[in-house]
């Protein structure tokens, strides 16, 4: 008889974006005529740029020819996206990180889940409390995080770091030694960003010990303040400890497209191993790359054209941001986040729980959250907004939350 990997079994409920979207389903079924504004998963609105529809195009021409035809294609990804990845986002922001670094994927979600698989059952896990649910579930499925306690909201093997608005939601070294550290800057869900001399605290703690950093850096685009590190590799010992994880997703508005990428320094070992060719090692086994067409569509985000395009989509949705954050403030809520970011933290009214607080702005308000209680026991009492909707639908919500508060 076949026997499951019994870890799925210890998972509580479903994924959280499952969860929302069931319940919002079953509100539209019981109020089909309700109009529905969603900040709830992040998930973009805006259309791909036009520079990158071009190059789809193209690609999509060359496919149908002899000469232009592409079949299976290297599984870290085309030399002219990696090359590309390497030159705009690092080297020419003054960052040491080679085209044969970066691993393009379908997705950054793919790859923090993935990452688990180079790593031994054994290590010690370190995550930010909240947290984005697909580091704690990935580890829980591979067998590293232990047990589930439903009454604390926690596995019993993982380290959490509390991130509350105390530590202004930035996590402390733990006094426990851990082996993996999961770190996402800006923040998913709270938006705060890390500083130079924060993340430097991150690295000599990784090297001191032999800890792998795993940095997320999905929503660096939307960085605006000077002097905030994009990249962990902007951190002088970064090279020796830590993974990147990057994504055209929030970017470009490649969530439906799925193109990202993983960094991991030639340098970075482990138990006399390099983590870049485990990882290589992993992806030729298991993925067979990314489509050509997306590739080309990916690689047309850094020409001319295509950066100020990008740009102007950025702004767009930060002016949502703008306007959540402004509008919640003066509905007299606290708020954190929102700048350098694309999501908005909000404390509920009245110490309410977070999910209680959803549903209330779901039925009263039409306007579809996500309760904070949802990435973590410290998330408990808080809501995220996203700014990821239209401009005008972004303030129609602001307007009618402040209604109902
Ligand atoms: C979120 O809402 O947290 C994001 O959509 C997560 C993701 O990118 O997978």
């Amino acid at each position: 008889m076949a026997h499951i990997n019994t870890n799925f079994v210890k998972l509580p409920g479903s994924y959280l974006f499952s969860e929302i979207a069931r319940r919002v389903e079953a509100y539209t079924q019981e109020n089909p005529d309700k109009k529905l504004i969603k900040l709830g998963i992040g998930d973009v609105t805006r259309p791909l740029a036009p520079a990158v529809i071009q190059a789809m195009h193209k690609a999509v021409e060359e496919m149908g020819t002899v000469q232009g035809f592409h079949g299976y294609g290297p599984e870290q990804g085309y030399e002219f996206l990696r090359e590309a990845i390497a030159r705009h986002d690092y080297q020419d922001r003054g960052v040491d990180i080679a085209a044969g670094e970066i691993f393009v994927s379908d997705g950054a979600k793919s790859d923090c889940g993935n990452i688990v698989d180079i790593f031994s059952v054994d290590n010690v896990v370190a995550v930010c409390d909240p947290v984005y649910p697909v580091y704690v579930d990935t580890n829980a499925m591979s067998g590293r995080a232990g047990e589930y306690d439903v009454r604390a909201g926690k596995w019993t093997e993982l380290v959490y770091m509390p991130c509350t608005s105390e530590n202004q939601f930035t996590p402390e070294i733990p006094s426990k030694k851990v082996d993996l550290i999961y770190l996402c800057f800006p923040n998913n869900p709270t938006g705060a960003v890390a500083t130079r001399e924060q993340l430097k605290a991150w690295v000599d703690y990784a090297n001191r010990v032999g800890a792998v950093i795993l940095f997320d850096s999905a929503y660096e685009a939307f960085i605006t303040t000077p002097g905030i590190p994009h990249s962990i590799f902007e951190i002088e010992g970064a090279r020796s400890c830590a993974v990147e994880f990057r994504s055209f997703s929030k970017t470009a508005g490649f969530t439906g497209a799925r193109c990202a990428y993983t960094v991991i320094p030639k340098e970075l070992e482990r138990d006399g191993v390099s983590l870049n060719s485990l990882w290589n090692r992993r992806q030729c086994t298991k993925f067979n790359g990314v489509p050509y067409v997306t590739q080309r569509g990916a690689e047309a985000v850094y020409s001319p054209e295509g950066k100020r395009q990008v740009e102007e989509t950025l702004a767009f949705y930060r002016e949502n941001a703008r306007v959540i954050r402004e509008g919640l403030v003066a509905a007299g809520l606290t708020v954190s986040g929102g700048v350098d970011s694309p999501y908005i933290w909000a404390k509920t009214p009245d110490q309410m729980p977070s999910w209680d607080f959803f549903d209330r702005l779901l039925r009263q308000a039409n306007v579809v959250t996500t309760p904070g209680a949802g990435f973590g026991p410290s998330g408990e009492g808080y809501i995220r907004l996203t700014a990821f909707g239209g401009a005008e639908a972004t303030r129609e919500a602001v307007a009618r939350i402040r209604t109902i508060l």
